[in-house]
Order: structure tokens, then sequence, then C-alpha cells
């Protein structure tokens, strides 16, 4: 038998969400964003089933659209961050990777390599995140550039980043669409009529709530694995299915007697005799250490609450109002009937953050 500490990945799940994020936009492509190991899923096996139905794949860097090269996948893989060294264009050409470009150093690589194909560039342009993105003014002198150089793909996407769209009531998504629309308008009647100009805006969080947003291309994450990035309840959140199940089993139970502590630092105290139950998962597996004494698990399909600092390797759970417990009984830590936004939340994250920590520790199974 091994240690029962498992993520359980559901094919069908992931399939529904992509097609939740299509239906949504039916006149949009979507590059399905799997950086980060698929927000911690494991992108190869990400990418395997999405591979049928995607245009494109987005990760942060080269290194990881080669891990995919490598395994198999043959579809366009765009560079979010772009490139960060001159040798990296030629292998982006050859490859069939694409690149975002943010800066005039990205530029003059792109401009000045050897290519032994055009390039497919999407021109990212800061249109009120400040992160990333040429400024809205060098948006027609870097488009005409590219336009003009052999190394590069005609079809050159005009894209922006939102900061906010998880906010239903945040104004800056509007002013970031009027920007980037105003720009995409002056960029059009500055080109050859005949000039494609694609455009792409939408992440999940505008895809799921600012139609106004849906472009040639949208750019879905966090929704593909089944949580919603949005800041309340909405029907188009209520249709996604978890993907990730991270569960495991309680192994060792026993009684303490009111006033006595549990775990590390001895943190938890009973306020009346009370059953823990000690479960084979801890901050080594991807459960945050940092999830506070509550945090709620599933034992039988019933919540039982954190007790005690989680350790490396385990947790201890109160399970005094669980009937029947026993040594190999499942808890589930996250997943369809528990979303992993909420134990995020007494976590002081967020359910990106605590997904994409998933160590390779913990076995992914994929299933259904
Ligand atoms: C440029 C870009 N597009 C799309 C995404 C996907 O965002 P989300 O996971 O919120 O859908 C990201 C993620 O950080 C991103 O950096």
């Amino acid at each position: 038998m091994a240690r029962p500490t498992k993520a359980l990945i559901s094919k069908s799940a992931l399939l529904h969400n992509y097609n939740v994020a299509q239906q949504l936009a039916p006149n949009s492509n979507n590059v399905a964003i799997i950086k980060a190991n698929a927000y911690g899923h494991g992108a190869v096996a990400v990418a395997q089933i999405l591979e049928p139905v995607v245009q494109a794949f987005g990760v942060a860097c080269i290194e990881e659209a080669l891990e995919l090269r490598v395994a198999g996948i043959n579809k366009p893989i765009l560079l979010l961050e772009g490139f960060f060294s001159k040798e990296e264009v030629a292998i982006a050409a050859k490859m069939n990777f694409w690149t975002m470009l943010d800066n005039q150093r990205q530029l003059d690589w792109i401009l000045t390599a050897q290519c032994s194909k055009p390039l497919k560039v999407w021109l990212k342009v800061d249109t009120g995140m400040h992160r990333l993105g040429v400024q809205p003014e060098q948006v027609n002198d870097f488009y005409q550039q590219l336009l003009a150089s052999d190394n590069v793909d005609n079809d050159i996407i005009l894209t922006t980043h939102f900061a906010s769209a998880d906010e239903g009531n945040n104004p800056s998504t509007e002013t970031q669409i009027t920007l980037f629309n105003q720009l995409t308008a002056t960029l059009r009647t500055s080109l050859a009529s005949d000039t494609l100009v694609s455009t792409s805006m939408a992440n999940s969080a505008g895809i799921l709530d600012w139609p106004k947003a849906h472009r040639d291309w949208n750019r879905p994450g966090f929704m593909l694995y089944g949580n919603s990035p949005l800041d309340r309840v909405t029907d188009n959140g209520l249709q996604l299915k978890p993907v990730m199940t991270l569960k495991s089993e309680v192994i060792s139970l026993r009684e303490v007697k009111s006033g006595q502590k549990v775990g590390y630092g001895s943190n938890w105290t009973a306020a009346r005799d009370s059953q823990i139950a000690t479960v084979a998962i801890g901050y080594g597996d991807g459960y945050p250490r940092i999830a506070k004494n509550g945090t709620p698990t599933l034992v039988n399909g019933v919540i039982a609450p954190l007790a005690g600092r989680v350790s490396m390797d385990m947790i201890t759970i109160d399970v005094t109002d669980i009937a029947d417990v026993s040594i190999g009984d499942e808890v589930i830590l996250w997943g369809a009937e528990l979303p992993v936004n909420d134990v995020a939340l007494h976590a002081s994250t967020i359910g990106y953050e605590a997904l994409t920590r998933m160590p390779l520790r913990t076995k992914r199974i994929i299933v259904d």
C-alpha cells in the first residue's frame, strides 16, 4: 500500500471548463494558459487532454514550452513573458512558439535574429496594469517595425492584460477596454486597409464577466481548472467544475481531554473532550502551512476543521462531531465539494496560489 496522498485530475471537468470558455465566447479562439505546471495540475497531462480542442497554449517561458514539445505537444505555444535572450528567438521560430513582446530589447532581438521561419508576435500594450507592455504611444511604431520585418509573421496580435477584471465593480476594466479600443482603431487607420490586426484581451475573469472584452483570441487560465476568479458568485462561475481533488486518509485517531493541546507549538486547545484524526498530508504535499485552525476538510462528506499547526507530512483535524471515523477513511482537502478558493481564504491566499504550489511529490492521477 502506498501513502494515500494524491491529487486526482478530472479529464472530463477540464474539457467541460474549456467548453464553458468556448461557449461564453463562441467567436474567439483560445490560448489555454498552462504555465507553472498548468497551475499545479501537470502541464503535459493537461496539454495532452486539451490539445484536440484548443488553438494554442500559453506558458511563462521557453523552458516550459520546450518541455511540452519534448512530450509531443504540437500546437503553437505562446511565451507570455517573451524572450529572455536573443538566442531564444531562432529557437522559438523553429519550434512554432509564439511570443509576447514587451519592450525595445525584445524588439531588437526579434528584428536582428536569424530566423528559419517568420515568428508570430503578440505586441503587448500597457493599458493600465503597469506591469508589462509597451506604452500606448509606442504601439504604432512597434507594430510598423514588426510588420516590415521578414522575421515576423504578418498576423501580429495586439494584446493587453487586465489588472482587476475579477472585481465586478472596479471601473479600471472599462478604462482599459476603452483605451485598447482606441489604440486598435488608431492602429488600423494607420495601416494599409488589408492589414489584419487581430486582438486579445480576456483572461478568465474577462471571459466570465466582461463579454465586451472577448476578442479574436482569449486567454483562459484559472477557469480551466474549474474555479472562478471572480469576487462574487455568478451564473457563469457556477458552471465550472473543479479539476483537482486533493485527498488523503486518516492514519491515526486519538481522544484528547478538554484543555489538552495538539500539534507543533501546541496552538490548538481542546475546548471539550475531542476526537482528533491525523491525516497523511502536510505542507510538503502542497497543503498550505499557514492554514488556520478551523480550515475545513471533508471526512466522509462532513466538514472536519483543522486542529493544530500543519506539519510537513501530516495535519490533525477535529472529528468529534463525525460518527464512526476510522483509520483509512478518506479525507478531502479540496475538490468539487470543498472549493480550493474557500480553503485558500483560511490560509490568507487565493486558489491560484494553493493550486500552483502543488509539489511534484504529490502524485497526480488522471481520472475519468
Ligand atoms: C498574459 C496573461 N494572460 C492570461 C492569463 C490567465 O489568467 P487567468 O488565470 O486569470 O485566466 C495570465 C495569467 O496570469 C497572463 O499572465
